[in-house]
């Protein structure tokens, strides 16, 4: 076998001496505060056998696509999802891609072009940030959640090109940031677009499920969904499965066909991933899931609660999402802590520069509602006792 080029094997190394060598775990190790099934869809029964009932029913026995969706690989279920996504979803329509991360750098690199600018906020997405780069549109990130910063970055760009018509500014955000839990002014973000005649693109991964009726995501919550160019919804994480969709206008949909390259390029999604989506968005608009999501309310608040009558809110990035983060500095001591909840067998994911900034690691607290209460109140009393150890 082919040995690894020297300067490659040189910055696994550099990794290794900074503490942040990646290597792959087992999968979810003890209590599970750590994935993105938020609202425990991924192990559900019920979701499970009424995926497999919806393709016993229209006699679908599939193992693959076959091939890309442009070919052969465009099965029957994907227009039923689509359409119920786009009506659920309140959009002109939806176009469904393998992931989040196809969907973001086909959408990014499609449609920005070379005189058009992208302003983003400074966390967003590694999936965003590919795309961007494999976009010929200008960037500009502008200071996360902060809509002064954007307004005048936005000022900056339309004064130096104040002679070209033809150009479009694309401003791009989540409506619950990965890494911080956090949320930006959506409404306000919005006015301003609409002020300064800019696009704005929406990445609802981690809000869907969770807010809005239903769990419709946040934009929809705040009724925001008419001004929007394009949102991104994920179906692997609180709907516990896999693939994504972009809502947006029709001829946005016949664009992407068109152009998106990691829409065109690949096989398309198995018939049993788009029976497993309809199946979960059947089980979150149903009383039971209407039961799972009130519950994740409920523990959310509680961990809010918690961890300040135990006096450690300001280690904490202030959020009411399912992603509570702890900054604990350092490669090394953020990994230590971590090493002590998986003792406890609580699986709590430290998280390491370069994935987030120097000095901003963080242990990331995901919550479910199958969590339970007495669990959150231990692991928040242990975290406690770490951090005045520090
Ligand atoms: C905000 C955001 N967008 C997109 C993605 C990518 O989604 P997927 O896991 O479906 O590729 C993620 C996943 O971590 C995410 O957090």
């Amino acid at each position: 076998m082919g040995h690894l080029p020297e300067k490659l094997r040189k910055r696994l190394i550099e990794r290794k001496k900074i503490n942040a060598l990646r290597s792959l775990p087992k999968g979810i190790q003890g209590i599970d505060f750590s994935s993105n099934d938020y609202l425990g869809i991924a192990k559900n029964r019920i979701v499970f056998e009424k995926a497999i009932g919806i393709l016993s029913e229209k006699e679908i026995v599939n193992n693959g696509a076959t091939g890309s969706r442009l070919l052969t690989g465009n099965g029957i279920l994907f227009t039923e999802l689509e359409n119920l996504l786009r009506d659920f979803h309140c959009a002109d329509s939806a176009l469904i891609f393998n992931s989040g991360y196809d969907a973001n750098i086909g959408l990014f690199s499609s449609v920005p072009q070379r005189d058009d600018i992208i302003l983003y906020d400074e966390f967003i997405h590694a999936s965003i940030r590919d795309g961007i780069k494999m976009s010929n549109a200008r960037d500009y990130k502008f200071k996360h959640n902060d809509l002064a910063d954007l307004d005048a970055h936005i000022l900056r760009v339309k004064e130096k090109g104040a002679s070209n018509k033809n150009r479009e500014i694309y401003i791009v955000t989540e409506s619950v940031f990965s890494m911080d839990g956090d949320s930006p002014d959506l409404k306000a973000i919005l006015d301003l677009c609409r002020k300064y005649k800019c696009q704005l693109i929406v990445d609802e991964a981690h809000s869907i499920g969770l807010f809005g009726s239903n769990g419709m995501g946040r934009v929809q919550e705040l009724e925001l969904q008419e001004g929007i160019f394009a949102r991104i919804i994920t179906f692997g994480k609180a709907l516990g499965c896999h693939g994504a969709a972009i809502l947006g206008s029709e001829d946005l949909n016949k664009y992407l066909i068109n152009y998106a390259r990691s829409f065109i390029y690949t096989t398309g999604l198995p018939a049993h991933s788009l029976a497993t989506i309809m199946a979960a968005y059947h089980f979150m608009t149903s009383p039971a899931g209407l039961k799972e999501r009130d519950l994740l309310h409920e523990n959310i608040a509680y961990f809010n609660e918690e961890k300040e009558r135990l006096g450690i809110s300001s280690f904490f990035i202030p959020s009411s999402s399912s992603i509570h983060s702890c900054i604990i500095k350092g490669n090394n001591e953020v990994k230590d802590v971590a090493q002590k909840f998986i003792k406890n067998s609580f699986d709590i994911r430290p998280i390491l520069s370069p994935t987030v900034p120097k000095g901003e690691e963080r242990l990331r607290f995901c919550l479910h509602s199958f969590n339970t209460k007495e669990d959150i109140c231990f692991i928040l009393q242990q975290l406690a006792h770490e951090i005045n150890k520090l």
